[in-house]
């Protein structure tokens, strides 16, 4: 066992909650919740090295293989559609994607095509789409809940957790899309490749969890 095992994590809360699971499995994280600005920490006990990106670069990171493996938010797997496997849902960051707009939104619903602001274009595409209703895109990197009450859009597709902030900012849920958590993803390759080692992760995590593997 002479190469480090890499799990790629998004900086900020997912990650202190996974850096949680993975001690309950053994491997020390530690200096991860130090505060540093290192980007990569390793527990050479367990040979596992994390490496810490934004939340949208996970995916990428596991993809081409520069990590075997990484904690990536289903949100963010529906809209990239990664080429890896999705192999357990670790149950941390749990949200959901929802529909809302300011109390009129709901007539905006029947509008021939409607202007839906969000991070999420390729989910808000789908979802319309499957209900037979034309939408233009506005894509925003944040503070999407503004978009509809300055008249940027008519309707936003959204993360939301505790639903705080739709409602200090006066907006409604109109549709649940999805329920969306943490996921752990593994690069394809790895898999074949250091199997024992991926497996053993997986197992231990899903014995915490107490739920079963969805290789
Ligand atoms: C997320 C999400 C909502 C908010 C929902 O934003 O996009 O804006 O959290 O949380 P709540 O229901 O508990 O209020 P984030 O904090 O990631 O910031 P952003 O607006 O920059 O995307």
């Amino acid at each position: 066992m002479d190469r480090y095992l890499k799990i790629a994590l998004a900086k900020g809360r997912i990650a202190l909650q996974a850096f949680g699971l993975f001690e309950s499995i053994g491997i020390d994280c530690s200096s991860m919740r130090e505060e540093t600005r290192k980007l990569i920490v390793r527990d050479p006990a367990s040979m596992v090295e994390f490496i810490l990106v934004k939340p949208k670069d996970v995916a990428k990171y596991v993809e081409q293989g520069a990590v075997d493996m990484g904690v990536v938010g289903k949100d963010t797997l529906l809209e990239q559609q990664p080429d890896l496997y999705e192999v357990l849902d670790l149950g941390i960051g749990k949200c959901r994607m929802v529909v809302a707009g300011t109390g009129e939104s709901r007539e905006h619903l029947d509008m021939a095509v409607k202007v839906v602001a969000t991070k999420y274009p390729v989910t808000a595409q789908k979802y319309f789409s499957g209900i037979r209703q034309s939408i233009r895109v506005v894509e925003l990197d944040g503070s999407v809940e503004l978009a509809p009450i300055v008249g940027l859009s008519h309707l936003i597709v959204d993360l939301v957790e505790t639903g705080r902030t739709l409602k200090e900012n006066g907006l409604v849920i109109l549709d649940e899309i999805c329920p969306v958590s943490a996921r752990l993803v593994v690069n394809r390759v790895s898999l074949k490749m250091e199997n024992e080692r991926i497996t053993r992760v997986i197992k231990a995590l899903r014995q915490t969890l107490g739920r079963a593997v969805q290789l």
